[in-house]
């Protein structure tokens, strides 16, 4: 079976199990994922028993879908996700995203830990995702373009929409929390980044380095959802920290800016201005 297929079978069977379509979907990143703690009316599903769903393995990472009431809306969260260091293809990487566009949802918002490449930055920070830059060494849409998804050549000039970047704008400042803005750049990994590299990224425009985030926005675009994206910077990016790098720091940078991540993804559902 082809990927429409597979992802019109996951979308049905997640339709049998939750009782109304999600507004707004939220994937979030390595260690952010306490937010779905906090959905009322859950329903939790495991991507194991999804059909077709790409299942990690990397620590920090749950692997649910939880959908459920937040902030006075129905959302689906993506507790988790696969990444393309893990040997997944690109099309199993944004497999979920195939499925949350196909059961209609309109709006997503798209979550990750980042290194800080900007010199403004510290670990903690916020940075609302203003652009991208694609360096995963590929572009999820290639192969045959299968129209019933979208179009052959999506334009990215809006790639994280400018409606929804200015609700996160928004949300941070009803908050009184400080925000950063900034160009994500989407590297393969797993290694981190040399400093030389980090040199360059910062030359070429980046702010932000992560392992995730392009394919999903990509993915979502061509099919013409919303994109919103939130970087938690977790640590300083190579050569810029005087250290050496670890995901331990990442995930503990992700715990400690739990309370107020969460506070702005709760105030930006919140804010949302579905159709
Ligand atoms: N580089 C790449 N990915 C990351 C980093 C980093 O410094 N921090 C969190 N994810």
């Amino acid at each position: 079976m082809g990927l429409y297929e597979n992802a019109h079978e996951a979308m049905s069977w997640l339709t049998s199990k939750v009782p109304s379509q999600p507004e707004v979907a939220l994937i979030l990143g390595s260690g952010l994922g306490a937010l779905a703690d906090e959905l009322t009316d859950r329903v939790v599903l495991d991507y194991k028993d999804i059909p077709h769903f790409p299942v990690s393995g990397v620590e920090g990472h749950a692997g649910k879908l939880v959908c459920g009431n937040l902030a006075g809306r129905y959302v689906v969260v993506m507790q988790g996700r696969v990444h393309y260091y893990e040997g997944w293809t690109p099309e199993e990487v944004t497999f979920p995203v195939r499925v949350l566009g196909l059961w209609g949802i309109r709006n997503i918002l798209i979550t990750n830990a980042a290194g800080g490449i900007n010199p403004d930055f510290m670990p903690g920070d916020l940075m609302m995702i203003h652009d991208h830059i694609n360096l995963m060494g590929y572009n999820p849409l290639r192969g045959e373009n299968d129209e019933r998804f979208g179009t052959r050549f999506p334009d990215m000039s809006d790639a994280y929409h400018h409606e929804m970047r200015a609700l996160i704008v928004r949300a941070a400042r009803e908050l009184n929390l400080p925000l950063k803005t900034g160009v994500y750049i989407g590297v393969p990994g797993p290694s981190y980044e040399s400093p030389a590299e980090i040199r360059a990224f910062a030359t070429m425009g980046a702010d932000a380095v992560g392992m995730s985030t392009v394919p999903e926005t990509i993915v979502a675009n061509h099919m013409g959802m919303r994109v919103a994206g939130i970087s938690c910077i977790s640590n300083l990016a190579a050569g810029i920290s005087k250290h050496k790098l670890d995901h331990e720091e990442v995930k503990a940078t992700a715990d400690l800016v739990r309370e107020t991540f969460s506070s702005l993804v709760r105030k930006f559902v919140e804010l949302l201005d579905t159709p």
